[in-house]
């Protein structure tokens, strides 16, 4: 049943090409625009929003932390990304025009699960995002676009999560359509990337060796860092979960530009430091200075580790280990970043001896509080 891999977790990692096509299957017509039939929110009420709220675990927090680029880049509605567990504690400012985004892979988390609740009392619209057919939080949802990453079984989420970025982009997408906002051609051109982008994935899967004997050199490590700025942050923030709960090592992700208020001081010779770089072209501004922090680190010792877009040859002179990424559009930039970092914790965990599907203390589905 694992297909010929040794763990459910190299299966999943190898079938997120497949699980990203099918969760664009059938939401773009022949146009190029897209159809969210599913989405039982009347267009009406869409385009009245005046404020997205996000609420997910783990991963899918994540993913919502991406989501929220993407949606204030493309819709201009204000969005907030919450931790489900802390949403509905702080007696969040809610109502009708709100709309809530629920993440949840299993559809069964309970700390989400609860924040709907307390979202759908507080009269908003809550729109699940699920893997899950027919489990408890789409079925107490407005409405649900389900990914089609089929069974995940690993503990560790892997081709969920990009299918809730998916999902994610076609919703603020979706959202940039009906209200029909100033990047119109940017939506359109989005649109058709995003449809070759399981290509691109596919890609990054073929050129993996390196980052898996990287990862067996680093198994003695104690402390990993990550490093990332906009869209990167997200990134980073779940390159360090993944280690966390496979490997059992220190892991945290830094956005680059709080260097220096504060972490820069755990930098010391040898430190293993995992930068995603931003796209050159677009906001190049935050390339450059993210060139520069890669700088400050190595030059304070850190073993640097670079993820970075074909071409980008500036990045060159400081990276002692360079992973290449294919280019992409900005915002689906996290569809080819996160990959090497689901390989690079799979195989320290294996290194480590650990069980890879199964991490000690942790379950797949949280249902409880
Ligand atoms: O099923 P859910 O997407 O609601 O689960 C949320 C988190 O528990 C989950 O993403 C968790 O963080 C994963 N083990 C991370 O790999």
């Amino acid at each position: 049943e694992k297909g010929g891999y040794d763990y459910f977790m190299l299966k999943e990692i190898a079938e997120q090409p497949k699980a990203v096509a099918d969760t664009l299957l059938g939401r773009i017509d022949a146009g190029g625009s897209l159809r969210l039939d599913e989405v039982r929110i009347p267009v009406r009420e869409l385009r009245e929003v005046d404020k997205v709220v996000i609420v997910a675990c783990g991963t899918a927090f994540h993913a919502g932390l991406i989501a929220k680029y993407a949606i204030e880049h493309w819709t201009r509605i204000p969005c907030e990304v919450e931790l489900a567990s802390e949403f509905r504690y702080r007696d969040p400012i809610l109502g009708a025009r709100a709309l809530v985004i629920a993440i949840s892979q299993s559809g069964e988390t309970m700390d989400t699960l609860m924040a709907l609740r307390h979202a759908r009392d507080q009269g908003s619209k809550v729109l699940a995002i699920c893997n899950t057919n027919g489990s408890t939080i789409p079925r107490e949802s407005d409405a649900v676009l389900y990914t089609h990453a089929g069974p995940e079984v690993a503990v560790a989420s892997t081709k969920a999560f990009l299918t809730q970025l998916v999902a994610c982009y076609l919703v603020a997408l979706y959202l940039g359509q009906v209200r029909g906002t100033k990047w119109g051609d940017e939506i359109q051109a989005v649109i058709r990337d995003l449809s070759h982008i399981s290509g691109e994935v596919e890609r990054v899967l073929e050129t993996m060796e390196p980052v898996r004997e990287l990862a067996r050199t680093l198994a003695d490590k104690r402390t990993v860092l990550f490093l990332g700025r906009h869209v990167g942050y997200p990134v980073a923030l779940e390159g360090a979960l993944k280690l966390k709960e496979l490997a059992y090592m220190h892991a945290e992700g830094f956005a680059a530009g709080e260097l220096k208020h504060g972490p820069i001081a755990l930098i010391e010779e040898d430190l293993p430091v995992v930068v995603v770089v931003p796209s050159p072209r677009g906001r190049s501004v935050l390339h450059d200075k993210i060139v520069s922090n890669i700088q400050e680190i190595r030059a304070r010792g850190a073993r640097t580790i670079v993820i970075a877009e074909e071409g980008d040859e500036a990045v060159v002179p400081y990276a002692d280990h360079l992973i290449r990424i294919p280019v992409t559009p900005t915002l689906l930039q996290p569809l080819v970043a996160t990959v090497p970092l689901q390989v690079f914790a799979c195989e320290l965990a294996t290194a480590r001896g650990n069980e890879v599907d199964q991490p000690r203390n942790l379950a797949k589905s949280v249902t409880v509080e």
